[in-house]
């Protein structure tokens, strides 16, 4: 049970005064301001795929999907590589929240790897959905900077694992036969390298450990302030955040669109940049950033 009503921005900017440790559970829309689509808008990724004509968009971003036929994911993901050094105001606040110490972790579904342009440690940030950085051979699971691929994902080309011994070797056993000529087809099929993924969390797949180990073995017991930013809160387990935390902790959202399948205390619908440049003000913080310049 909450015991106060909090409704206005400057109740919001109240809670953030008074909180120590605040969790920013962030989505696509705190990168749209820099040019990058979201998923369910509009103008998002899934919109656009679904003009191209494909039913199921979010295929794309799954894993059964993905074994069968990776030229799916290979032949749309260059609209999700990261392209930008750049961040918006809205990461930048993530660390001006931090430089004041109220940051307790930033949980972002993004993949964009922004948020450390700001200068905002790596510690402060769960990437709970992973990252381009790394990518991992699917059939000897070989690890390689997520770059290698980038020029591949750029023509829209599968990867295929370059270990010489991806394929030739059953996995975890000992390499027990040489490549020949004039195998059968089966063969063939052994001896192929392996698909390279990168270590973005597919549908299907389990987010990395360290999204259950920080937040249900420390911060959920820490939080005292929860902000959700430019997310639909649509996938789970990571929309469970709002559920799990105590009631007790008061939860703000910042949105273009409202929430409807969670209650938030104070719901600030806008631009999420114009939003926090605005509670800065009012918290008399400074939030420096070119793009408010104009505002
Ligand atoms: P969505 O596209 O579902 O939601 C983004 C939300 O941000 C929408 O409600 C927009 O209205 C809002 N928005 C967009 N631009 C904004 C702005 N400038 N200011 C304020 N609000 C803005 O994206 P996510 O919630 O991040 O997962 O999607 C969650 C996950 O779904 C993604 O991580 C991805 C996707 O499937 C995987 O691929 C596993």
């Amino acid at each position: 049970q909450k015991l106060q009503q909090y409704n206005t921005p400057e109740d919001a900017a109240e809670l953030i005064n008074n909180a120590r440790n605040i969790i920013v559970l962030t989505g696509a829309g705190v990168s749209t301001s820099l040019g990058i689509p979201d998923f369910r808008s509009d103008t998002g990724i899934y919109t656009k795929l679904a003009q191209l004509g494909l039913s199921e968009p979010q295929d794309v971003f799954d894993l059964s999907t993905f074994l069968i036929d990776p030229s799916i994911f290979y032949t749309f993901a260059k609209d999700v590589l990261p392209t930008t050094e750049s961040f918006s105001p809205t990461h930048l606040f993530l660390k001006v929240l931090d430089d004041h110490h109220k940051l307790l972790t930033n949980y972002t579904q993004n993949i964009d790897n922004l948020e450390v342009n700001t200068g905002l440690s790596r510690e402060k940030i769960v990437q709970c959905h992973g990252s381009f950085a790394t990518a991992t051979c699917m059939k000897c699971k070989k690890k390689v900077p997520g770059a290698q691929l980038y020029d591949y994902i750029r023509k829209g080309e599968v990867a295929y694992c370059k270990n010489p011994d991806c394929g030739t070797t059953p996995v975890g056993s000992k390499r027990q036969f040489s490549v020949t000529t004039g195998s059968s087809d089966e063969d063939d099929a052994e001896i192929a390298p392996g698909v390279m993924k990168p270590d973005i969390t597919f549908f299907g797949e389990k987010l990395p450990d360290e999204f259950e180990d920080r937040f249900e073995k420390r911060d959920i017991n820490m939080c005292d302030l929860l902000i959700c930013i430019g997310t639909s809160l649509k996938v789970a387990p990571v929309s469970e955040i709002v559920r799990m935390l105590p009631s007790s902790v008061p939860q703000i959202y910042i949105n273009r669109q409202p929430c409807r399948h969670y209650q938030f205390d104070i719901t600030l619908l806008g631009n999420c940049d114009d939003v926090v440049a605005h509670l800065c003000h009012l918290l008399g913080w400074e939030l420096n950033h070119p793009m408010l310049k104009s505002l």
